[in-house]
C-alpha cells in the first residue's frame, strides 16, 4: 500500500510555522545585526583577536566534559541526536577549545586571542530575550594567566556595549580554584543541610548535585536562605585572593566600574577564579547581556596542554532588544539603491534591462520593475527602495535618444543622452551619480 505523507484534507494547506523558540531575522532587522557584528569585530580586532569559525555539531561528550554533567544545560537543555552521540552546540567555548587543541594552535603563538560569532542552541522555555536558537559574539584568550588579561577582557566587553550606545553594570566574583573551592563547597553543603526546607525544589536537588548553583537562584525563598551563607570571598586561597585583588586593581586602572557579586557562580562548571556578568534591569527576567570567566583547568581536562584561558560571550538577541528599546538608534536603513530604471514600453524595458545589469557589473546598486506598471507606480517603487536617482525611459525617449534622470532627493530632472553602447552609457551615468550629492 502506498504511504501518504500528506492527508489530502485541509491540514495539507495549513501554514508551516517556525519552531517555538526559533526566530527569523527579517530583512529590516538585519542591518542592526550587521551593525552589532561590525562593532564587535572592530573592537575584538583592536584587542588583537582573530576570528575562528566553528561547526554547529560536536560530539556530545565535549559538552558533558566541559560544561559539566550536573548543569542545567547538559542535564536538560541540549539538542542531542542520541544515537549519533552528537549535539548542537549550546555555547561556543567548548567548541573553540576543541578546535584549539585539535589544531595545536598554541604551537603557533603562546597566547591566542580568538573570537567567533554564531548561533547556539538550548532547549529552554522561550520568553523575552530567551530563545532556543540564539546568537553569541564570543571572545577567548588562551595561554595567559595574568590578571591584566581578565581586566582587559572585561574592558573589551564594556567597550562593546559603550560603542553600541548601551550601558550595563559589570558584576565580578572569584570562584577560587580546585585548591580552595572544595573546602568552600563543604562549608556551603553543611550550611544548606539544615535549611533545605526553605529552598525551592530545584535548589533542594542542586544542594546535593551542584550546591554552588543555589547561591544564584533568583527565587525569594532561596535568596533569603543564602543571604547568611558562607561567602566564597572568605574562602579564597592566598593565590586566588591575590589574583582577584589584582584583577580589581587593573579594572580601576582602566577606569572600568564594577561591583562585587559574591553570589555569582555561573551556570557552567568549567570556571575557576574570575567570573563576570554584564547585567541590565531593562530586559525583565533576562538580566545578563553577557557573561564569562576564567577556565584555567579546562583545556587540560579536554585532553589539551596545561594552559589557562578566559573569555566571555554576549547574547546578540539581548543586544538587539536593548538597541530597539533605545528607539531611533535601532533604525538602520538598509542599503539604498544608486539607480532605479523606470521603463515604459517593451523596447525601453529591454534597454533598461541591459543597463541595470551593466551598472551592477560596475559595482552600482541598480533595480527596475519588469511588470509593466505605470510610471507613477514605478516612481513609488523607486522611493520605497530609497533610490538616489531614477532614470525615466520610454520607447519615445529611446527614439529621441534622450531619457530623464531624476535626483530623488532634490527632485531635479535633467536630460540624459542615451548611447548606442550600453557600456558607455553606464560610465556616463556613474559619473553623474558620483558627482551628485
Ligand atoms: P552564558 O552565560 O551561558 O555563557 O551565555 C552568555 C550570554 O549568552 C548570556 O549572558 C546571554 O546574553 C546569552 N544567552 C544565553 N542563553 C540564551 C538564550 N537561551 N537566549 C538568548 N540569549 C542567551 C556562555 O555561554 C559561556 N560560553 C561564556 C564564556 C565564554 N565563558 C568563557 N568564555
Amino acid at each position: 500500500m502506498p504511504i501518504h505523507f500528506f492527508d489530502q484534507t485541509e491540514a495539507f494547506f495549513l501554514k508551516i510555522k517556525a519552531i517555538n523558540g526559533f526566530k527569523d531575522i527579517l530583512p529590516e532587522e538585519v542591518p542592526l545585526w550587521q551593525h552589532i557584528e561590525g562593532v564587535a569585530r572592530d573592537i575584538f580586532q583592536r584587542f588583537g583577536c582573530h576570528e575562528i569559525r566553528l561547526p554547529i555539531l560536536e560530539k556530545t561528550e565535549l559538552f558533558a566534559r566541559s560544561i559539566g554533567e550536573a548543569t542545567d544545560i547538559v542535564e536538560k537543555e541540549m539538542y542531542t541526536f542520541v544515537e549519533m552521540g552528537i549535539t548542537m552546540r549550546p555555547e561556543a567555548t567548548a567548541s573553540l577549545l576543541r578546535a584549539f587543541i585539535e589544531h595545536g594552535l598554541h604551537v603557533r603563538q603562546p597566547v591566542q586571542r580568538l573570537y567567533t560569532i554564531g548561533p547556539m542552541f538550548r532547549h529552554e522555555r522561550p520568553q523575552k530575550g530567551r530563545l532556543r536558537q540564539f546568537h553569541q559574539v564570543d571572545a577567548e584568550v588562551i595561554g595567559a594567566v595574568e590578571p591584566e588579561i581578565d581586566a582587559e577582557l572585561m574592558a573589551m566587553g564594556q567597550m562593546l556595549l559603550t560603542e553600541l550606545g548601551l550601558s550595563a553594570s559589570l558584576e565580578v566574583n572569584s570562584l577560587g580554584c580546585p585548591g580552595c573551592r572544595p573546602e568552600f563547597r563543604r562549608r556551603l553543603v553543611a550550611y544548606l543541610q539544615d535549611r533545605k526546607a526553605g529552598l525551592c525544589e530545584d535548589c533542594r536537588r542542586r544542594s546535593e548535585t551542584n550546591p554552588l548553583r543555589v547561591l544564584d537562584c533568583k527565587k525569594a525563598g532561596c535568596r533569603e536562605v543564602v543571604e547568611e551563607a558562607p561567602s566564597i570571598q572568605d574562602a579564597l586561597c592566598p593565590e586566588c585572593r591575590s589574583h582577584f585583588d589584582q584583577v580589581q586593581s587593573r579594572l580601576d586602572l582602566l577606569g572600568v566600574s564594577y561591583s562585587l557579586n559574591r553570589f555569582m557562580v555561573r551556570g557552567l562548571d568549567y570556571y575557576t577564579r574570575t567570573t563576570f556578568e554584564f547585567v541590565t534591569g531593562d530586559l525583565g527576567a533576562q538580566a545578563a547581556i553577557g557573561a564569562g570567566g576564567r577556565y584555567d583547568g579546562l583545556i587540560e581536562q579536554l585532553g589539551g596542554p596545561k594552559l589557562p584561558g578566559i573569555g566571555f560571550a554576549m547574547g546578540m538577541e539581548r543586544l538587539v532588544l536593548l538597541l530597539q528599546a533605545a528607539n531611533n538608534r535601532a533604525e538602520r536603513p538598509g542599503p539604498a539603491m544608486d539607480l532605479f530604471v523606470a521603463a515604459l514600453g517593451s523596447r525601453a524595458c529591454l534597454h533598461g534591462y541591459r543597463l541595470v545589469h551593466g551598472l551592477r557589473q560596475r559595482g552600482l546598486r541598480a533595480a527596475m520593475d519588469y511588470s509593466g506598471r505605470s510610471l507613477k507606480a514605478q516612481m513609488k517603487q523607486a522611493a520605497r527602495q530609497a533610490a538616489r536617482h531614477t532614470l525615466i525611459l520610454g520607447d519615445d525617449e529611446l527614439e529621441r535618444q534622450t531619457a530623464i534622470l531624476r535626483n530623488m532627493q532634490t527632485q531635479e530632472q535633467l536630460p540624459f543622452s542615451l548611447q548606442a553602447d550600453v557600456g558607455q552609457e553606464c560610465l556616463q551615468l556613474i559619473d553623474i551619480i558620483h558627482l551628485d550629492p
